[in-house]
């Protein structure tokens, strides 16, 4: 049994390409993630050892376990590429895609075009279990190609027989990409088939939704994605009920600042480029923004920013705006408009 799932139910930041890099999940890990996964690195990125890889696969030693997510569909550079992997960052276990449902990663037979070619699924986890044994290597699948051929049960016996420690199941098909709602009877079906850990994954956004389907389903853990991008601190808020049965409140409006702020501080000096740095940061602050008062003008502005000095002036106008501006009736906002974006020249029109 993989030590993270020894007495505990371990909470999964989902890999998310573009989003969960070094900084995220170590933010993600303070706020109560267990298990920590990379973005997806093709095996051929891995045996080229080109630049961006190499960003994409270093770690923190505070970020463990790790792992790290691997894409491909032959089997021998897929073997190839985790044996690199080790050598190279030492993770704590190889992760396989077989989710992915983007056409450049479909049209060369790797992600999601694997659960429509169970034979060479099975190659190439085999080939790679076989290659780092006893190295522990998981997958991370998806309900099946379409609504007509879901077969998430079969994939998931198929890997567990090839050696294959855990598994990841998004309960969607490739052919929904991430539209409708994730299933979660076809999750709970595989998790009661196979006897290595199910993560269950798909729509978990509150703590609510996390226990009923931790109490509902044989899943041992589960993956949070999206969520995480809005609400990071959803994995603390779960780990303390579980823990204590405690209900931790949402953060307040400045607690989210100063964390989307430290977000970018930390993005920033951990890049050699400010300007990309920022630029990267323009979708994930309008992600931390949704369901902050006055949303729609702060996410017009973060939009555009290119500097932490924006954001904090962005961020001090908006608090000024909700002190100012809004009428506080016990816990209910009154708001006003959404005028904070306004410069103080024309301020006084505004107010009219
Ligand atoms: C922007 C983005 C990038 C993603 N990249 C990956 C990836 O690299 N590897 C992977 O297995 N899944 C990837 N996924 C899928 C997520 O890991 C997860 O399965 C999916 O978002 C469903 O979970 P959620 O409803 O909690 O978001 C990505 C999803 C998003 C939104």
């Amino acid at each position: 049994m993989l030590p993270w799932f020894n007495n505990t139910r371990p909470l999964y930041l989902a890999p998310m390409a573009g989003v969960t890099d070094s900084v995220f999940r170590r933010l993600c890990k303070e706020q109560g993630a267990d298990v920590l996964v990379t973005e997806f690195v093709s095996a051929d990125g891995i045996l080229h050892r080109n630049q961006h890889t190499t960003e994409m696969l270093s770690f923190r030693a505070e970020e463990r376990p790790v792992g790290v997510q691997l894409f491909g569909a032959d089997p021998q550079r897929m073997a190839d590429a985790a044996k690199a992997v080790l050598d190279w960052v030492e993770p704590d276990f190889i992760d396989l895609n077989f989710g992915c449902p983007v056409n450049k990663v479909v049209c060369k037979h790797g992600g999601s075009a694997l659960l429509k070619d169970c034979p060479l699924l099975e190659r190439v986890a085999l080939a790679v279990v076989k290659a780092v044994e006893p190295f522990p290597v998981t997958a991370k699948i998806r309900l099946g190609w379409s609504q007509e051929t879901i077969n998430a049960t079969m994939t998931a016996t198929i890997l567990e027989q090839t050696g294959i420690r855990a598994i990841a199941v998004h309960g969607r098909t490739k052919e929904q990409g991430y539209s409708g709602v994730a299933d979660w009877q076809t999750i709970a079906r595989v998790a009661q088939a196979i006897s290595i850990p199910v993560i269950g994954n798909g729509d978990l956004r509150s703590v609510e939704e996390i226990l009923l389907r931790l109490r509902s389903t044989k899943v041992r853990g589960v993956m949070v994605g999206r969520a995480a991008m809005t609400s990071p601190w959803l994995f603390r808020q779960v780990k303390r009920f579980l823990e204590t049965g405690e209900i931790v409140p949402d953060p307040s409006v400045e607690e989210r600042w100063s964390h989307m702020l430290r977000h970018c501080r930390m993005a920033v000096a951990e890049s050699d480029s400010g300007k990309h740095a920022m630029a990267a940061m323009r979708g994930r602050l309008m992600a931390y923004s949704k369901g902050m008062p006055g949303g729609r003008t702060l996410r017009g502005e973060l939009q555009q920013v290119s500097s932490v000095a924006q954001v904090e002036a962005i961020s001090e106008r908006h608090l000024a705006w909700m002190n100012s501006e809004y009428a506080i009736t016990g816990m209910c906002f009154v708001p006003s408009e959404e005028p904070w974006r306004i410069s103080s020249r024309d301020e006084s029109a505004a107010r009219i």
